[in-house]
């Protein structure tokens, strides 16, 4: 059996201004999808979704990842492929381009043929492209190399930063869906509808992102947390927040944490927070006590790997 693992994501800031070409920061977070694959008669099995038969929405990314490998390599032989995911599903962290990440890592390590990562992420897109419409290629790029990724208008680059020493993040999941089109679109109309203010609040997302990576440079948790919170006052202005998303930031605030936000659509989804570690006993307790589902996590450098 070969197994390999692939991280899911966060964004840390920008999300939605980056549709106007201003710049976004995500992070790979460990946080995991699983995926084991063996001989077998392609039975593809999800602890979280069940058995993924050929009539299942979620079989399309397994059947094109399958005849990318085929027409990049070699036959496979039919296996058997097993998924155990810690990402909330629907949620902005990137679920599906980890499955696909690591399903398409966990099948070449199998073939044992020699690969690169930048070939893994070739075909964890194409098969991506079949569970959101003209993906982006932030998830699939997280899932695939790990850490600190800065986008801009379809470029990428991987950061060589660290989280200020001593801090940890929480990712609280709101257990609320919906539709990041849907999201967008009232956002992009909000911003045509404010013409120069719009202009104006999209520019101050730029600047938070520059102010951003020179907090991370200078190790400044105080300034980064309290980025968070103005991005997200942003993202609020903009129509992206909720009364849930709001909530979350306040209890995180109220727990310790330094900032907060939405992360990815907003509206829903999961939340972010930055706390310094000696909160963390604090935080668990007081989030707890209010029955928030929520991960404690640090940084992902590594990105998709091989497991035991
Ligand atoms: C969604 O994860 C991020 C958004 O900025 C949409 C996008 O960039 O495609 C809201």
């Amino acid at each position: 059996m070969n197994c390999s693992i692939a991280p899911g994501k966060i964004l840390l800031f920008g999300e939605h201004f980056v549709v106007k070409g201003k710049p976004a920061l995500g992070l790979a977070v460990s946080m995991y999808v699983h995926v084991c694959v063996e001989p077998g008669s392609w039975v593809i099995y999800s602890r979280q979704l069940g058995f993924i038969n050929h009539d299942s929405k979620h079989r399309s990314l397994f059947n094109t990842l399958i005849e990318k490998i085929i027409s990049e390599y070699s036959s496979v032989q039919p296996l058997n492929i097993y998924i155990d995911s810690e990402l909330p599903i629907a949620s902005g962290m990137g679920s599906s381009a980890a499955v696909a990440v690591a399903t398409t890592h966990a099948i070449l390590s199998f073939m044992g043929v020699e690969f690169t990562k930048e070939e893994v992420w070739k075909i964890a897109h194409e098969a991506e492209k079949t569970v959101h419409y003209k993906p982006s290629g932030v998830d699939t790029t997280l899932a695939t190399y790990g850490g600190f990724l800065y986008y801009r208008q379809g470029s990428f680059e991987k950061l060589d930063l660290k989280l200020p020493e001593g801090t940890s993040l929480i990712i609280v999941n709101s257990r609320v869906g919906r539709s990041t089109g849907e999201v967008v679109k009232d956002v992009l109309s909000r911003y045509e509808h404010l013409g120069e203010i719009g202009e104006l609040i999209y520019s101050a997302a730029e600047k938070i992102v520059e102010k951003a990576l020179d907090a991370l440079r200078k190790n400044d948790a105080e300034t980064l947390g309290e980025l968070m919170l103005v991005n997200h006052g942003l993202l609020w202005a903009m129509g992206a927040s909720s009364e849930i998303c709001d909530k979350i930031v306040y209890d995180l605030l109220k727990a310790g944490a330094l900032g907060g936000k939405i992360s990815g659509a907003g509206r829903g989804g999961v939340i972010i927070g930055l706390i310094n570690n000696q909160e963390l006993p604090r935080a668990r307790e007081l989030l707890s006590m209010k029955n928030h589902e929520f991960y404690f996590v640090h940084p992902d450098y590594q990105g998709v790997r091989s497991v035991e």
